[in-house]
């Protein structure tokens, strides 16, 4: 099926752009004129195939909005975050696409809402809640929750169910060390997961054509949230998360399709039977629970046997066969041995 057989997580060090860079790259950009890429006019009712990034669009697309913590502790751990090889010998999408053409219905419904909308999103100081069926429930600043938990970078493919892809150096820590410290108990089956609800960080919460449900809800079978290739990220590119891709942290999910990584978590709660997430409650026909990437499965709207890897021009459109589990098989399959993933897409 995939041209390469690669064990999945395997990008060389090397190939992540050094930061001062894409650093430059965005002084350079600040400048640059925002992107006259239209609104989208659909109604906001699913991820929607949309218009391929072009090499133009990343070029007139405004630089990421890093929010600076009033403390430096996150900020500081980023910049020490361990260098593993996760991820050997695939070329990461730039920087620029990574932060300017983004789902993040808070924020719009274009591909360059987020980017474009992001700066009122305010995530220093950020609370967490830790609910439901574990010995240590209760409110906590995120950096105390995290604190001690060293961060690493890996670098991860993204595929979003929409049929295009990303490969992105993250930093963060495993969700299991986490859960971890949380200690659930024994009755616990499922995590969810819940992001801010702010009309006026998240403006498009407001919005009358919003058909979600907020908050924008995910959630894992635990041992899925236990894997160890399950990462909460709270950076990218060696620096913060952009308030676009999510911060102050995010879940990124890499066998599953983009949707279940959610963004700027406010809430984890553990539960006995599985959770409603948002876009299976939408449409559960087109959007399963456990959303693993299936190029053999199709959505009903479009196939999923190819993705469009980014960046990728309208005239030259950088195609690639899409991999079982996004390539993480050797990994993940075991976690859904004897099950029909036909029916439980
Ligand atoms: N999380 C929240 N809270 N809101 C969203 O709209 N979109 C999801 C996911 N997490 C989304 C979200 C989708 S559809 C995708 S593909 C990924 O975020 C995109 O992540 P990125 O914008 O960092 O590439």
């Amino acid at each position: 099926m995939q041209i390469k057989q690669r064990r999945s997580a395997d990008i060389s060090e090397v190939e992540v752009t050094p930061k001062e860079i894409y650093l430059n790259r965005r002084q350079f950009m600040s400048g640059a004129i925002a992107s006259a890429a239209s609104f989208s006019t659909s109604v906001m009712a699913a991820p929607s195939v949309t218009t391929p990034l072009s090499n133009e669009s990343l070029l007139t697309t405004p630089s990421a909005t890093v929010s600076e913590p009033p403390s430096n502790g996150l900020a500081k751990s980023i910049l020490t975050a361990k260098k593993t090889d996760i991820g050997v010998g695939q070329t990461l999408t730039p920087y620029r696409a990574v932060t300017s053409y983004n789902n993040f219905y808070e924020f719009g419904m274009d591909k360059s809402d987020p980017a474009r909308y992001a700066d009122s999103l305010k995530p220093f100081p950020w609370q967490v809640s830790i609910e439901g069926l574990c010995e240590k429930p209760g409110v906590y600043d995120l950096e105390d929750l995290i604190k001690g938990i060293d961060l690493e970078q890996r670098i991860y493919r993204l595929r979003c169910v929409e049929a295009w892809s990303m490969v992105i150096p993250w930093i963060g820590f495993p969700l299991a060390k986490l859960i971890k410290r949380c200690q659930p108990l024994s009755s616990a089956k499922f995590v969810e997961f819940k992001t801010l609800v702010d009309k006026e960080q998240m403006p498009a919460q407001a919005s009358a054509f919003s058909t979600i449900d907020w908050p924008y809800t995910e959630g894992l079978r635990l041992d899925e949230a236990m894997h160890p290739l399950t990462l909460m990220a709270v950076g990218l590119y060696g620096e913060m998360l952009p308030n676009q891709n999510g911060a102050p942290w995010r879940l990124v999910v890499p066998w599953k399709y983009g949707f279940k990584s959610i963004k700027s978590i406010v809430s984890l709660r553990f539960t006995e039977t599985m959770p409603n997430t948002s876009w299976n409650s939408l449409a559960p026909r087109e959007y399963g629970f456990y959303a693993n990437v299936n190029p053999n499965v199709s959505h009903p709207r479009w196939s999923q046997a190819t993705e469009r890897r980014l960046p990728s021009g309208l005239f030259a459109v950088n195609r690639i066969k899409t991999e079982m589990f996004n390539g993480y098989g050797d990994e993940v399959a075991g976690l859904y041995q004897g099950m029909d993933l036909n029916r439980y897409y």
